[in-house]
């Protein structure tokens, strides 16, 4: 399988499997080991490279990245930052003036994620460091080094094409339409669609199922371009399944600041920029963040299986643990969501505020008209084994007051509708209580109390 793209400003043909990744390609054959291995599954940014292509150039995690979704991309590593005189990037320079690197293990990828900050001119950056984990505290001398290397001019050698002339000569199992992906998934109906890699990635590194020949024959989408594309309906987003985490969150950021507010608490900047809202609804993920904010959005998700097309309500797409309504060779295409819910709020609960998968994600969308609950649709992720509507506590709010009690009627409910477990993010008792007080922080929410400071930093 021949694959093209640039590495460090050079013309690059790689000939290799599917499942390759980046980091041990760039590490074993290359010979560019500024590149490190931290957990080889996406969390530490200690791999981290910068890929340009048509969306401009983002930051990515190279150990869950594979060589094929590379093809006609610019990849610049740590290796490639200097200038080809050998001065130092801004950043780095930045670095060593403010004292920032105190390991070798970490600061590649901290530099490679500050390198892309600073061509897109990013001033946020907890955010963009928020994927590089340091794990010696030393995070304040290097977002001084960042802030520091604000404005300095950009190096000419860093502006890579986003649509390299590479030629097109390629073999790899990457369909460009949706049609074409119907096609191909009816006639491999157990093989592995890969989106942005960040679930499917982690088969590959720790489970080896590309080994044990689980997978079976696999098709990427991210050179589909139908599958990426935001349309606005009116009074709805009809939202492709390829749309990256990061353009959803762009493009709900001021529709849905609640919804938005959370999704920049998804994973980190490198998860965002591979991670795609169909990967995420498809892998039926009991602690996915996107489906209880789709649910409580009456999200309509639209279904393929070749030339037929069908329309579910999201909630009715996730049946039982490991289970969703989708048969072998159908997928995702895209999701519609509503362009107003000015009450709808979605509250992440996790261990860690950044990079951390929620304990309990609640999101809640209720209609109050004089003073009486018209509407109610609340949704949870984490409490049961699919995410899930809480059904009896929706219905202790319909027609009543729209006050302290008829909330905390609507609390115990919450206790019948689900039986959370107890594992290593938290206990049955510490989750169900956190759903009861995520619905009493909504109350406040709604009339007006301010009830989190941490996330009004967004
Ligand atoms: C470090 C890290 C942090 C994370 N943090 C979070 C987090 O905070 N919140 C959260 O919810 N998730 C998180 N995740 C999980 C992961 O990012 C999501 O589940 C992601 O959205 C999956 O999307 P993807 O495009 O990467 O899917 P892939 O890995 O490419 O695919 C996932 C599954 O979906 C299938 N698939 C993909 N697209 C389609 C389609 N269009 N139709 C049918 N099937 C399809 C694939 O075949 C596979 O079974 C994290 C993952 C990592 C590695
Ligand atoms: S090695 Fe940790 S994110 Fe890749
Ligand atoms: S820079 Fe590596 S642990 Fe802090």
């Amino acid at each position: 399988m021949n694959i093209t793209f640039l590495l460090n400003g050079e013309a690059v043909e790689v000939d290799t499997h599917p499942t390759q990744t980046l980091l041990d390609w760039l590490r074993e054959t290359q010979s560019l080991t500024g590149t490190k291995e931290g957990c080889n599954e996406g969390d530490c940014g200690a791999c981290s490279v910068m890929i340009t292509d048509q969306n401009g150039a983002r930051t990515l995690n190279a150990c869950i990245l594979f060589i094929p979704q590379l093809h006609g991309k610019s990849v610049r590593t740590v290796e490639g930052l200097a200038a080809p005189d050998g001065t130092l990037h801004p950043v780095q320079q930045s670095m060593i003036d403010n004292h920032g690197s105190q390991c070798g293990f970490c600061t590649p990828g901290f530099v490679v994620s500050m390198a892309t900050g600073h061509l897109n001119g990013r001033t946020d950056h907890d955010d963009v460091l928020a994927g590089n984990l340091c794990r010696c505290t030393g995070y304040a001398p290097i977002v001084r080094a960042a802030q520091a290397s604000e404005g300095m001019p950009v190096p000419d050698h860093m502006r890579d094409p986003s649509r390299p002339d590479l030629g097109d000569k390629t073999d790899i199992p990457a369909p460009e339409t949706s049609d074409a992906v119907a096609a191909w998934y009816m006639a491999n109906p157990d093989g592995t669609l890969i989106a942005g890699a960040t679930d499917v990635g982690l088969w590959v590194t720790k489970d080896f199922r590309n080994k044990t020949g689980k997978m079976g024959e696999v098709a990427f989408l991210n050179r589909c371009t139908d599958l990426q594309q935001i349309d606005d309906l009116g009074d709805a987003l009809r939202i492709g399944a390829a749309v990256t985490m990061t353009d959803v969150l762009a493009a709900v950021r001021t529709l849905h600041p609640s919804y938005a507010n959370m999704i920049r608490r998804y994973g980190s900047e490198q998860v965002r920029n591979a991670a795609t809202i169909g990967g995420n609804i498809a892998n039926g993920s009991p602690i996915g963040d996107n489906p209880p904010a789709l649910i409580a959005l009456d999200a309509t998700l639209h279904l393929r299986h070749g030339d037929t097309r069908r329309d579910v309500p999201i909630a009715d797409f996730f049946i039982e643990y490991g289970k969703q309504d989708r048969k072998a060779g159908e997928f995702v295409e895209a999701v519609t969501i509503p362009k107003s819910a000015p009450a709808l709020r979605c509250y992440k609960l996790s261990k860690r505020f950044d990079q951390d998968i929620s304990a309990v994600c609640g999101c809640f969308n209720v209609t109050v008209e004089n003073d009486t609950i018209t509407s109610a649709c609340i949704a949870f992720g984490g409490m049961a084994g699919t995410p899930k509507r809480a059904a009896l506590a929706e219905a202790a709010l319909l027609g009543r007051p729209w006050s302290s009690n008829t909330i905390e009627t609507a609390a115990i409910a919450l206790a019948d509708d689900f039986q959370p477990m107890s594992d290593m993010r938290a206990s049955a008792a510490y989750r169900m209580e956190a759903a009861q007080g995520q619905l009493r922080r909504y109350f406040d929410d709604l009339n007006g109390k301010q009830t989190n400071v941490l996330e009004v930093r967004a």
